[in-house]
């Protein structure tokens, strides 16, 4: 057991996937793995171990944004031995190429900061996928003729923003999307020598104002969480 998450030893997976919402990580661990049993209630963040094509997973809610997935990824790595981290979640297009529902592979974040900052001091340290992990997930997509994007996405610090002219520098310089969580995965990740990715299903647009009606939510939700797992095991 760590502060955060109630589970005993050996009970989390190696392999873990983390979804923000810890109703969404039911949801999959329920659609997607056998013999799934929960594995943490601790604040209501749930989290769930059970297999998949005879591999082992957990599915554990990130909460959102990067101070609280933080604590997560950080008691995952140093208390469970977590080797391979999987965000999944959604995130708000900042190209117009880049439409609904298509999927937004993290090759690299940009951020204002992350929960690393303060001992970074003045470096800029550039947040980045594990690539086998984003190779696999590429080709996982590729296989399913998802549209599929991967480069830098925006990790924000808040959902309501008060500086869109920073969206148009990023639309600008080629950032896909934006997100709250990729950027300190990978930061934790690179830290302890892990491997990370954050698989995103476009639900919402920036420049057009569309959203994703609730009920593709799920379905793109499904399909994010199979190349996850093929990724993470491939
Ligand atoms: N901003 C931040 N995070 C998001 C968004 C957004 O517009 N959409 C989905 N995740």
């Amino acid at each position: 057991m760590t502060i955060h998450i109630g589970a005993k030893p050996g009970e989390i997976a190696e392999t873990v996937l983390m979804p923000g919402d810890p109703l969404r990580a039911k949801w999959a661990a329920e659609t997607f793995l056998e013999g799934a049993v929960c594995v943490n209630e601790v604040r209501g963040m749930l989290g769930f171990t059970g297999s998949w094509k005879g591999n082992r997973v957990t599915i554990q809610g990130s909460g959102m944004g990067m101070p609280s997935l933080s604590i997560y990824a950080n008691e995952l790595i140093r208390d469970y031995g977590a080797q391979t981290l999987v965000r999944i979640g959604s995130c708000g297009a900042m190209q117009e190429a880049v439409k609904l529902r298509d999927l937004v592979i993290a090759m690299s974040c940009t951020s204002m900061s992350t929960p690393s900052k303060g001992f970074f001091k003045e470096l800029n340290f550039a947040p980045c996928a594990d690539y086998g992990l984003l190779a696999a997930a590429a080709k996982a997509a590729e296989a399913r003729a998802l549209p599929t994007h991967c480069g830098n996405v925006y990790s924000a610090d808040v959902f309501y923003d008060e500086r869109p002219d920073l969206n148009e520098q990023m639309t600008r310089h080629g950032v896909l999307a934006v997100e709250m969580e990729a950027a300190e995965l990978y930061t934790v990740a690179a830290r302890f020598g892990r491997r990370a990715l954050a698989v995103l299903t476009v639900s919402d647009h920036l420049l057009t104002g569309e959203a994703l009606p609730s009920a593709d939510r799920q379905t793109s939700f499904g399909d994010m969480v199979e190349i996850a797992l093929e990724a993470a095991f491939s």
